[in-house]
């Protein structure tokens, strides 16, 4: 949906520069339907030129009925329109909403103001230029104007209007208003990130300083809203900055032309700029710059184009190509801010995909270092992030990608996480720095290899993964699996949960985030057993998906076979051989598979057993069978 809404954006914004000349400005409202985000919207749009163009509009109808293009608008029809929209919750996470006035033109970002829309609004955030704070004069500071605030703050807004509303019900006071502005200012400093706060008083109904300087408040000297909007410096920054280019594509239709396409993320760039292509580090000369409407001598932050090179150097998508002079960074593993905005928690040591400007990797949090309270901004100690919840933690990445901290470059400094069984957006981050580790962690070339070790052993090593519930007879069958291998004279190794929860796992416990933890480690000695060249039989409930798939990536398809022992939990309760049912239900085992917390049945499982018309001993034998057919051993 984000992404969606990030289209239309783009799509805006095109229509808007082909209209007109004018700067443009991005800029996100924070606030709930009660401090008058809607009326104060709806004053902006009715107050400038609209420009409504249905096919652009995330909100064709509603914009039919506000109104089109030079129409003058019911003011209450408009506000309405806007107001409940939202409350039937029309599911968008942003709306993005477009005007102009004579001297520039706007995008704004109307997010829900919702607590739990916190990701919605860092949607919207995240492009913008500015964040207009809204506060209800009555109420002052809330909860929530702290965590906007913080959010805006970590997504590199610079500049933020705090639109203190409903002056009106408060007797234009402004002591009222100093008293806000003073304690906002003094949140902002601990906060930092935020160089420019402008507080405006203001009554949004009554139409005070919001295009003109309101005469029931003359003690106040600053702009008027809108006028503020219209003179206020936009982020031009993006062309300044070193030139970088987030290759989309390599173009190339015939032999003589090889060109890379993609979208200047920041700075310029002109045929005879020397370059640099990260994470390669292969230099070379632009030769031309390709675009529609011919070659062109320059091109600047902000244009799509295609970029032909002197040398011909290796370059795929998701590399940078970069001034040479000051090149990005390249790293895998990172400090970074995430922003976690899914129902299920975020877990260290579960994969993700991460996409960071064109490029997409495999990504894993290695520590949470703490979680950040948004209200009072302090640290805690997490084991997870929650829906909305904002932690600094460590993330590596299966190979390295060039970047820039978010600080120096929101476009190459920015990235998302993506669950990678849903596909859904699940996060947003920010990278802080790479990790030192990062570069001085090599891969140690070893002279034996794994190919040689499972040779001496005449067998091909493969790894066998019960899974199950507790107590549905995953160790009693693979221990007979166990014996009849060895018997057949194969190298085996067993891994069984009860047994490595003794040693290497007797620090985590049950909960769901422990688990994804102790499969991912199970997994990654499993694969260290094959390695070895051996035949390696785990035996864990393993109750998640992506932890179960993150085993089969480790060790590759051929070598990863899941057998699923499919015991229904009335059965496994009915056996109750370890007595650990009967204690679940009297409630004196907390979060326990089947009862209180989670089994994923398989979806590939390589074999599945019906324990209920399957003896042990006959599953066994299926899976030897199975095992012989696959090649793995003779008999
Ligand atoms: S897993 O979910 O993390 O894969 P694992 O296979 O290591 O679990 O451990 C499961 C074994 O721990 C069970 O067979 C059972 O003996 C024991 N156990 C203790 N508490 C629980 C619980 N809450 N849920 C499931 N199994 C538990």
């Amino acid at each position: 949906m984000a992404h969606k809404s990030e289209l239309i954006a783009d799509d805006i914004e095109a229509y808007l520069k082909s209209q007109e000349e004018k700067s443009l400005l991005r800029f996100i409202t924070c606030g709930s339907v009660d401090d008058g985000k809607s009326t104060l919207i709806g004053r902006l749009l009715y107050e400038s030129k609209l420009i409504f163009e249905d096919q652009l509009s995330a909100l064709e109808a509603d914009s039919k009925k506000m109104g089109t293009q030079g129409d003058k608008l019911d003011f209450a029809l408009l506000v309405d329109g806007l107001a409940s929209e939202r409350e039937q919750g029309i599911t968008i996470d942003v709306a993005y909403r477009f005007f102009s006035t004579e001297k520039r033109k706007f995008i704004v970002a109307d997010t829900p103001g919702h607590e739990q829309y916190t990701r919605n609004m860092a949607t919207g955030a995240s492009t913008a230029d500015l964040a207009i704070i809204l506060i209800d004069a009555r109420k002052g500071i809330l909860t929530q104007t702290r965590r906007h605030s913080f959010i805006v703050s970590r997504l590199g807004i610079e500049n933020i209007v705090l639109a203190i509303n409903k002056m009106d019900l408060v007797d234009y006071s402004q002591q009222v208003f100093s008293d806000i502005d003073i304690a906002y200012r003094e949140f902002a400093r601990d906060l930092g990130g935020i160089e420019h706060i402008t507080a405006i008083p203001m009554s949004a109904l009554e139409g005070d300083n919001i295009v003109d300087h309101s005469a029931n408040m003359d003690w106040y000297t600053g702009p008027a809203l809108l006028e503020h909007l219209e003179t206020v410096g936009v982020r031009d920054a993006a062309q300044t900055k070193p030139f970088r280019m987030p290759v989309q594509w390599v173009n190339r239709p015939n032999l003589d032309f090889r060109g890379f396409a993609g979208y200047i993320a920041s700075g310029t760039i002109e045929p005879g700029d020397r370059v640099k292509v990260l994470p390669s580090a292969k230099e070379s000369t632009v030769k031309s710059i390709v675009t529609m409407d011919g070659d062109l001598n320059e091109a600047v932050a902000g244009q799509s184009v295609t970029l032909t090179l002197e040398d011909e150097i290796d370059i795929s998508r998701g590399d940078i190509i970069c001034a040479s002079g000051d090149p990005a960074e390249v790293a895998n593993q990172f400090e970074t801010t995430i922003l976690w905005m899914a129902d299920e928690p975020l877990y260290p040591g579960r994969p993700y995909l991460l996409k960071i400007g064109t490029a997409t990797v495999n990504a894993t949090i290695t520590r949470p270092k703490y979680r950040i309270d948004v209200n009072t901004l302090a640290h805690e100690a997490a084991l997870e992030l929650d829906l909305n919840e904002v932690g600094v933690c460590n993330i590596s990445l299966d190979r390295a990608i060039a970047f820039d901290a978010y600080d120096d470059n929101r476009e190459t400094g920015g990235f998302i996480l993506i669950d990678k069984i849903t596909n859904a957006t699940v996060g947003m981050g920010m990278i802080h720095f790479a990790l030192r580790r990062s570069s001085n962690v090599h891969w140690q070339a070893l002279d034996v290899d794994r190919t040689t070790r499972a040779s001496i052993k005449g067998q091909k090593p493969v790894v066998l993964w019960f899974t199950g519930l507790s107590g549905s007879g995953k160790s009693t069958i693979a221990n007979i699996v166990d014996r009849k291998l060895i018997a057949m004279g194969a190298h085996t190794m067993m891994l069984d949960g009860d047994n490595v929860r003794h040693g290497l796992n007797k620090d985590l416990g049950f909960t769901d985030a422990d688990r994804v933890e102790n499969i991912r480690r199970v997994a990654e000695v499993a694969k260290l057993m094959t390695d070895a060249g051996l035949i390696t039989l785990v035996s864990f409930i393993s109750p998640f998906r992506a932890e179960r798939r993150l085993a089969r990536e480790l060790m590759g398809e051929d070598e990863f076979k899941v057998v699923y022992v499919d015991t229904p939990i009335e059965v496994a309760e009915a056996r109750d051989a370890k007595g650990l049912y009967k204690k679940a239900r009297a409630g004196q085992i907390k979060n326990f598979t089947g009862i209180d917390s989670p089994y994923e049945t398989p979806e590939n499982a390589a074999i599945t057993i019906d324990t209920t018309t399957t003896s042990p001993e006959d599953a066994a034998e299926q899976i030897i069978e199975m095992m012989v057919q696959w090649g793995v051993i003779s008999r």
